[in-house]
């Protein structure tokens, strides 16, 4: 009979480990394929054994496992009187002395009739974010301790840097991508950022992720996307705050100088990743329309947008962004000016 072994691809704790099952064979252990392990992350070890009943199956390092590794085991009958075996060892937190040889033990009756080895190898992880400094180099960090180099990628929230958008052209990676740098930072370049190491070179299916952030303070984005950030219909205005900053900024909406608080009226929304990013009031009455402003806050600052909101119904009222446009301006210039003339006219 043809011995077959099946591989299976399974996601275990955001790491694809590749399993060589057992299948037919009888009398054999198997160690799930992992080899690497990141310090402080859980840490799963899994053994297979196909045999007899009556088999036990276990998992040793210089000795019995320590006490803080949860061992479980389940037993599957798969054919003809073979049982699948199955030992896990996990622990919440890997740590350096986890770095050992691991033995798979296959016994009937006391009799060993198979056993294998793995090597685990702990990855210890040093990280260093930063602040954006605006206009100065922003450098962020990854550097992974491991006996080989894997091959690092940067991501910016969850967007390979290498096509992540207003980054272009400012990207300068140094140290095997260990260290990514930005020339000329701006305040939207904060936000959380990932390197990706892969291991696969060295063993199959072996990629860890580490987050690193670049934390910038509050700003206000052009906005030229088709939306809107003011909306008034007859008794009812809708304002959008596009801040940004990473930690993502706090908003608050303010009436003149008053902070505004939710109530049946007036509730506030997701906009653009804020929670409370956007503003409506509904039944909006007279008292209602005038200056609004959003504040956006984080640990680092603070920035905020003024809105003028005027009422529709009143005549000769229009719905205008508080930035007045050169014609608006000239014709207030112009009324201005006539009222100086007549002004002097009539006192002469
Ligand atoms: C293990 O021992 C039991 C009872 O002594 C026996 O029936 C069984 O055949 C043995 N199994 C093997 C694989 O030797
Ligand atoms: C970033 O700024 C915050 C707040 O000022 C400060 O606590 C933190 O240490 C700074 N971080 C770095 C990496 O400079
Ligand atoms: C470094 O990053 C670049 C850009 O993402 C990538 O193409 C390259 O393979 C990486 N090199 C190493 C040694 O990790
Ligand atoms: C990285 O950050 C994301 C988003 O906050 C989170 O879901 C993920 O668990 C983090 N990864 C690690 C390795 O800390
Ligand atoms: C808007 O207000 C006017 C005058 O108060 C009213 O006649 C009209 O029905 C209102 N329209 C809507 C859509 O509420
Ligand atoms: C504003 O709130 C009212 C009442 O809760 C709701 O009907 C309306 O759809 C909201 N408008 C927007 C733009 O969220
Ligand atoms: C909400 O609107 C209704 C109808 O105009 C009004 O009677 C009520 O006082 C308003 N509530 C608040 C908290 O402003």
């Amino acid at each position: 009979m043809e011995d077959t072994v099946l591989l299976l691809v399974t996601l275990v704790l955001g790491t694809i480990y590749v399993s060589h099952d057992v299948g037919v064979l009888a009398n054999k252990v198997n160690f799930e394929d992992i080899k690497f392990v990141m310090e402080r992350r859980p840490l799963k070890i899994r053994c297979i054994g196909v045999s007899e009943k009556d088999a036990t199956v276990e998992i040793m390092r210089s000795g019995p496992l320590p006490s803080d590794f949860k061992i479980e085991s389940a037993q599957e009958k798969i054919s003809d009187g073979k049982f699948r075996i199955t030992v896990t060892a996990t622990k919440e937190s890997a740590d350096l002395a986890d770095g050992d040889t691991y033995l798979c033990d296959l016994k009937v009756n006391s009799t060993r009739l198979d056993a294998t080895h793995l090597y685990l190898e702990i990855i210890q992880m040093y990280t260093r974010g930063a602040n954006v400094t605006e206009g100065h180099e922003t450098s962020l960090s990854c550097e992974p301790q491991a006996p080989m180099q894997p091959l690092i990628t940067w991501f910016k929230d969850g967007v390979s840097l290498d096509v992540a958008p207003n980054v272009q052209g400012r990207v300068q990676y140094t140290r095997d991508n260990m260290t990514v740098t930005l020339a000329d930072a701006k305040p939207s370049d904060g936000g959380l950022y990932s390197c990706r190491m892969d291991f696969t070179l060295y063993h199959p299916g072996q990629v860890f992720w580490e987050n690193v952030t670049l934390q910038a303070k509050p700003y206000i984005q052009k906005w030229d996307a088709d939306e809107s950030l003011i909306s008034v219909t007859n008794d009812s205005i809708v304002l959008k705050c596009p801040a940004g900053g990473y930690p993502p900024p706090q908003v608050f909406w303010l009436r003149g100088d008053d902070v505004l608080e939710s109530s049946p009226n007036v509730t506030m929304s997701p906009f653009n990743g804020l929670t409370t990013g956007q503003l409506n009031i509904t039944k909006a009455t007279e008292a209602e329309f005038g200056q609004y402003s959003c504040t956006a806050e984080n640990t680092l600052g603070k920035a905020a947008m003024p809105f003028d909101v005027s009422n529709p119904n009143k005549i000769g009222n229009g719905v205008h962004p508080t930035r007045k446009s050169p014609a608006a301006a000239m014709l207030e210039m112009f009324f201005c000016f006539s009222f100086l003339a007549m002004g002097s006219w009539l006192t002469t």
